[in-house]
């Protein structure tokens, strides 16, 4: 199969194209670095020629309000290019519990990514995945001072990018589901839990804080960021780590 991989460059898509090109597939990695640009529409047209299927792991340069403008322009002009080329499958991949956070503008972003293309021409798939381990560092820098780190204990599930994008590949290269397929990492933690494990494990002597309004994900309502009943994916935290 001939596989276009829009953000084919970024931490999934080029373990994707790899995983493809590893399966016999041509996977060909889509970017601004590659000359597509998927919001003034550069380069869509030709990166969607002759693609059976697309894949499109892009991101948003920013998680605020301006990501809802990324994700519907990004749509739109990939959606009407991979129409008019033809494509037989559209997939993206979307978050665990996305659409129950309407608090957070990025994952409303995303939520407007999946509704565009299930309301679209091109049957799709829509791979749900929990929070990347490989994400963790960043959590972790965004409420962390010189000896604490503050978290709330939503309740989290990570996964192996390399877990995320075999997943990715794997759906891409079947029927479209036209709906929801959800991956998972193969535990639950608390995220300040999880932050005490990730300090340990580095040596850092920092205090992981428990508190309740700290971050982005302070906002989240119990546990819908997680979902057992997932594919699981076989890489555990700690194993990763090491
Ligand atoms: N982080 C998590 O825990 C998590 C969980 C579930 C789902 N996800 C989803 O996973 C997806 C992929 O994430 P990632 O971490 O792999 O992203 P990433 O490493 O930041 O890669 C993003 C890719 O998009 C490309 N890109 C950005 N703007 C573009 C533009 N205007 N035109 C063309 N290409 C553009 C980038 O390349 P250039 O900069 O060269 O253009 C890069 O190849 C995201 O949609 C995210 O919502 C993330």
């Amino acid at each position: 199969m001939r596989i276009a991989v829009i953000g084919g460059t970024g931490l999934i898509g080029s373990q994707v194209v790899t995983n493809l090109n590893a399966a016999g597939h041509e996977a060909v990695p889509h970017s601004q670095s590659t000359g597509v640009d998927i919001i003034s529409g550069r380069g869509v047209d030709e990166a969607m020629a002759g693609a059976d299927v697309v894949v499109n792991v892009t991101n948003s340069p920013t998680f605020d309000e301006a990501s809802l403008a990324f994700f519907r322009t990004s749509m739109d002009n990939l959606l009407a290019a991979a129409h008019k080329g033809g494509v037989g499958h559209f997939v993206i991949l979307s978050i665990v519990g996305v659409d129950q956070v309407p608090e957070l503008d990025y994952y409303r972003a995303k939520t407007l990514q999946e509704q565009i293309l299930a309301a679209g021409p091109v049957p799709y798939s829509i791979v749900r995945a929990t929070q990347f381990m490989d994400f963790m560092d960043t959590v972790l820098s965004w409420t962390a001072d010189d000896d604490t780190v503050r978290l709330p204990a939503t309740p989290i599930q990570p996964i192996a990018s390399k877990d995320v994008a075999r997943a990715v590949a794997e759906v891409a290269v079947g029927d479209p589901v036209n709906g929801i397929h959800t991956i998972a990492g193969p535990e639950v933690f608390p995220l300040d839990e999880l932050g005490r494990i990730t300090l340990a494990h580095k040596g850092d002597n920092r205090t992981v804080v428990t508190d309740p309004t700290a971050g982005m994900f302070a906002v989240v309502k119990g546990d819908v960021l997680t979902d057992r009943n997932a594919h699981l994916a076989p890489t555990r935290y700690t194993d990763w780590l090491s």
